[in-house]
């Protein structure tokens, strides 16, 4: 009889994704005891992991693993259906799984896809600079694994992965120019989570527009966000008890927070105080002042990463693509002229 990766699993009482793990000597997060008593079944029964599990291994499955921080803010709802689109038309599936901004969650997350076979990996990170030891375990699990990968949207610190991105300087800048061009110079920033990179240059294109319109960057109109709406609720409170006339949030869904924050103060959105955010996810047009914004082509870089990941499992050692689109702005109507009050 010729046991199988099911009954060596059985035996051991574990799942078929670590006994293939095992076979298949990937560093993911298994224990030596639990990778001793696998490999100790597998010997028992003669199984012969080379040829039945590097059988699995190599061929290929026509699926792509995608691994996402925050699948309840549309941008990645919006981010995961181009990738899809995209996947679909070159016959791959797609399984995805969500990191809840979790490090430790993007690593369990790499490991599951890598034992479900998945002839790549297209990340958008939770990762943030300050995660040194969890930076070095994820790109050490990629390296060892040999599986092909891409970033989108985030970069994935410490190593130069193909990658699908944004100019997120020139979207900062953008964002605090319309202001500017307004007529307004007291301007809020409520920024995204600062150890991430996207956020930072949001922010640093912010900086980079006072300071070509003469207007000096004044830390204490600047608010440390997160990404999240209630952060744009508590950002708002905070600027406009500093009396400024205008509000960039790094993202819609802290603009939507801040939104509703100066209308719960009574005052006009728009009209008293003029709010900007960054993303242009489809909500932006159902508010009833539909949301000024910095637009991220968000389809068109989810279809360019899955592209980019078949092209580089056809190709593992392609040159190096770097892809970066420029975000543009879409003014509808939270923001208006400068009025002195
Ligand atoms: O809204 C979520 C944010 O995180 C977006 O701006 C996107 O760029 C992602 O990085």
């Amino acid at each position: 009889m010729s046991y199988t990766l099911k009954d060596i699993a059985r035996e051991a009482g574990v799942s078929i994704t670590t006994v293939s793990l095992v076979l298949n000597n990937k560093q993911c997060r298994i224990s030596p005891e639990t990778r001793k008593k696998v490999l100790a079944i597998a010997k028992k029964y003669n199984y012969n992991p080379n040829s039945s599990a590097r059988a699995l291994v190599t061929k290929k499955t026509y699926t792509l693993g995608l691994i996402l921080p925050d699948i309840s803010n549309p941008f990645f709802s919006e981010l995961a259906k181009g990738i899809e689109n995209e996947a679909q038309e070159h016959n791959y599936s797609v399984i995805f799984c969500n990191s809840n901004q979790n490090p430790q969650k993007d690593i369990n997350n790499l490991c599951l896809l890598i034992g479900k076979q998945v002839d790549g990996l297209i990340i958008t990170t939770s990762l943030s600079d300050s995660d040194s030891e969890y930076i070095r375990q994820f790109n050490r699990i990629v390296y060892e694994s040999k599986i092909s990968a891409v970033a989108v949207d985030r970069q994935i610190p410490q190593h130069n992965y193909d990658s699908v991105s944004i100019d997120h300087l020139e979207g900062g800048f953008l964002a605090a120019k319309h202001l500017l061009e307004l007529g307004h110079k007291k301007i809020g920033c409520i920024t995204g989570p600062l150890d991430s990179a996207t956020a930072r240059e949001r922010y640093n294109g912010y900086v980079n527009a006072l300071e070509m319109f003469g207007v000096k960057a004044d830390p204490n109109l600047v608010y440390p966000g997160n990404f999240q709406l209630d952060s744009g609720v508590e950002g708002a409170e905070y600027l406009v008890s500093q009396g400024v006339s205008a509000i960039f949030a790094c993202n819609d869904m802290m603009a939507f927070g801040a939104y509703r924050q100066v209308q719960a103060m009574g005052k006009i959105v728009g009209k008293d105080i003029s709010i900007i955010g960054y993303d242009d996810i489809p909500l932006c047009e159902l508010l009833e002042y539909p949301l000024t914004t910095i637009h991220q082509p968000i389809s068109k870089m989810g279809r360019n990463a899955c592209r980019l990941i078949i092209e580089l499992i056809k190709e593992p050692q392609h040159k190096r693509q770097n892809i970066k689109f420029l975000p543009s702005l879409v003014v509808r109507k939270t923001t208006s002229k400068y009025e002195d009050s």
